[in-house]
C-alpha cells in the first residue's frame, strides 16, 4: 500500500494545514527547506516554524534538503519528531560523511536525485541508506507538472534493488496528483503538495490518492 507524505510548501497557512491534514491518513509531512543557492528558492529558514509544526502533527516529518551545505544544516533537526532526513546526491559534500551523520542523530536517510541526474549515480549509496528520493520535477518549487519518464526510472530502480535484495524504499516528489499516481504505483510512498495543500477539501484528496 503506497503512502503519501504531504508537501507543505505551497500552503497560504501551514499551521492550519498541518491541523487539517491531521484529520487525513497521509503518513507523513514534507518539510522542503531551501537555501537559496542549490535552489533558487529560500524556504523553510525559520526552525520556530518547523518545531511550531512538528509539535501539532500526528505523524513524522519527513526533511528534504535542498541545500548545498549539507553538514551545517542537519544539527537544528536533533530532537525533532523526524522520520528522516534527505539530501541532494548533486551537492558538493562528501556524500558518506553526510549519510553518517544523519544516522548519527537517529534518522533514516534519504538522497534525493535529481531528473536530469544518471540514476545509475546513486546505486553505489543504495546499501547506506533508507530512502531514494526520485525528483519528478525540476527541484524548487511546487506545482509543476509531473516528468513522464520518472515511471521508466521506478521500474529500473526496483529492479536493481530486488535483484541486489536491498532494502531502500523509494519515495518520488513532485507534480503528483489524481491523475499521475497511476505512474507512481510502484512506489512506496509519493510526496504530494499543491494537489492536497491548495484544496479545500482535504480528505477527499487524500482518499482519491489512496483509493
Ligand atoms: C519541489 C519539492 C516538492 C514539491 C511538491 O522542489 O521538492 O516537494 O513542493 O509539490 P507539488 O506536489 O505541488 O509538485
Ligand atoms: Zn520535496
Amino acid at each position: 500500500m503506497m503512502k503519501i507524505s504531504t508537501s507543505l510548501l505551497d500552503s497560504s497557512d501551514r499551521i492550519s494545514s498541518v491541523e487539517k491534514l491531521n484529520f487525513t491518513d497521509i503518513s507523513y509531512l514534507h518539510i522542503d527547506v531551501m537555501d537559496g543557492k542549490f535552489v533558487n528558492n529560500v524556504q523553510f529558514q525559520d526552525m520556530d516554524e518547523i518545531k511550531r509544526i512538528n509539535e501539532v502533527s500526528l505523524v513524522k516529518l519527513q526533511v528534504h534538503l535542498m541545500v548545498e551545505d549539507v553538514s551545517s544544516y542537519l544539527d537544528r533537526f536533533c530532537g525533532l519528531n523526524i522520520e528522516s532526513i534527505t539530501f541532494h546526491l548533486e551537492i558538493e559534500q562528501d556524500i558518506l560523511m553526510n549519510i553518517d551523520k544523519v544516522h548519527d542523530m537517529g534518522y533514516r536517510c534519504g538522497i534525493a536525485i535529481c531528473p536530469d541526474t544518471d540514476i545509475q549515480l546513486i546505486y553505489p549509496y543504495l546499501d547506506k541508506i533508507d530512502m531514494i528520493l526520485l525528483m519528478s520535477v525540476i527541484p524548487g518549487r511546487g506545482g509543476q507538472s509531473f516528468i513522464l519518464d520518472t515511471k521508466d526510472k521506478i521500474v529500473m530502480l526496483k529492479n536493481y534493488i530486488d535483484k541486489n535484495s536491498l532494502s531502500v524504499l523509494i519515495e518520488v516528489d513532485g507534480g503528483i496528483n489524481d491523475k499521475t499516481i497511476s505512474l507512481v504505483k510502484d512506489a512506496d510512498v509519493a510526496v504530494v503538495g499543491s494537489y492536497i495543500v491548495k484544496s479545500d477539501n482535504y480528505i477527499e484528496r487524500v482518499n482519491s490518492l489512496l483509493d
